[in-house]
């Protein structure tokens, strides 16, 4: 059976002692909800992953990051590799979220070899596609994504690809307070499966977690995650509010 998963992404938010205060409201507040049937994974900056994994320690909390180098190691300054966060004992790592694509220019091919690294580095990535509003509107968001999936996916193994958890992130949801609604989360998350399966089979797109992201909170998380195909979220904005995310982790039963 594939993991229900609910994820923060913290973006480029909070002081280490913010990160600190609000990881340990997340732990007291989740107590026995994490770990049991959902993983629950708290992607934060660079600087706090160290002191955040520790704080973490045993729970069943988990600690990602939200990008890395798509190079091992070498002079590449400012980057971070997958080695760096394997050799902390990361598990989890954003890979090819919108903002990435469209402030600094990621592209698919750039993301399988991020992708490749990853993988290498044995983390778990969460590989992020999605639509523009233009391309929502124009009717071409299916294709777009099923290339998106294609051109940073298609390339890896059966195997391989069961150790990457999916995305679907309309940008014009993010950050936007404009939700999908279920159904429209539901339909592109069967068309992204359905895709998988085209490629690996279907046992195998159906071990995959097809997280949605986009405006997620404590009031339309529960519709959204009762969706077949939606395996949990990807919640920004709501991630940095303790008691709105331990709802949104509540939510996904
Ligand atoms: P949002 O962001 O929940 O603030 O819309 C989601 C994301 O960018 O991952």
């Amino acid at each position: 059976m594939r993991q229900k998963i609910v994820a923060g992404n913290w973006k480029m938010n909070k002081t280490e002692e913010e990160a600190q205060i609000l990881t340990s409201e997340i732990m007291a507040m989740t107590g026995d909800e994490a770990g049991t049937s959902t993983t629950v994974i708290l992607c934060v900056p660079f600087p706090f992953l160290g002191s955040l994994r520790n704080q973490v320690g045993n729970s069943p909390i988990k600690i990602g990051a939200q990008n890395c180098s798509e190079h091992q190691w070498g002079a590449y300054t400012g980057e971070v590799s997958a080695w760096m966060l394997k050799s902390m004992k990361i598990p989890y790592v954003i890979l090819g979220h919108s903002e990435r694509r469209q402030y600094f220019g990621e592209d698919g091919k750039l993301l399988a070899k991020k992708i490749d690294t990853s993988l290498a580095a044995d983390l778990i990535s969460i590989f992020c596609c999605g639509e523009p509003l233009s391309v929502r509107e124009a009717g071409t968001h299916e294709q777009l994504v099923k290339q998106q999936v294609e051109e940073a996916l298609f390339h890896l193994s059966a195997e391989q690809i069961k150790k990457v958890v999916v995305a679907y992130e309309p940008v014009w949801a993010i950050g936007t307070g404009k939700t999908a609604t279920a159904q429209q989360a539901q339909d592109m998350h069967a068309v992204i499966r359905k895709h998988l399966a085209s490629k690996y089979g279907g046992a195998v797109a159906e071990e995959i977690s097809i997280l949605y992201g986009g405006s997620v909170n404590a009031k339309n998380a529960q519709e959204l995650f009762t969706c077949p195909d939606v395996d949990g979220g990807l919640v920004g904005g709501a991630s940095l509010k303790s008691r709105e995310f331990v709802d949104i982790v509540k939510a996904m039963k």
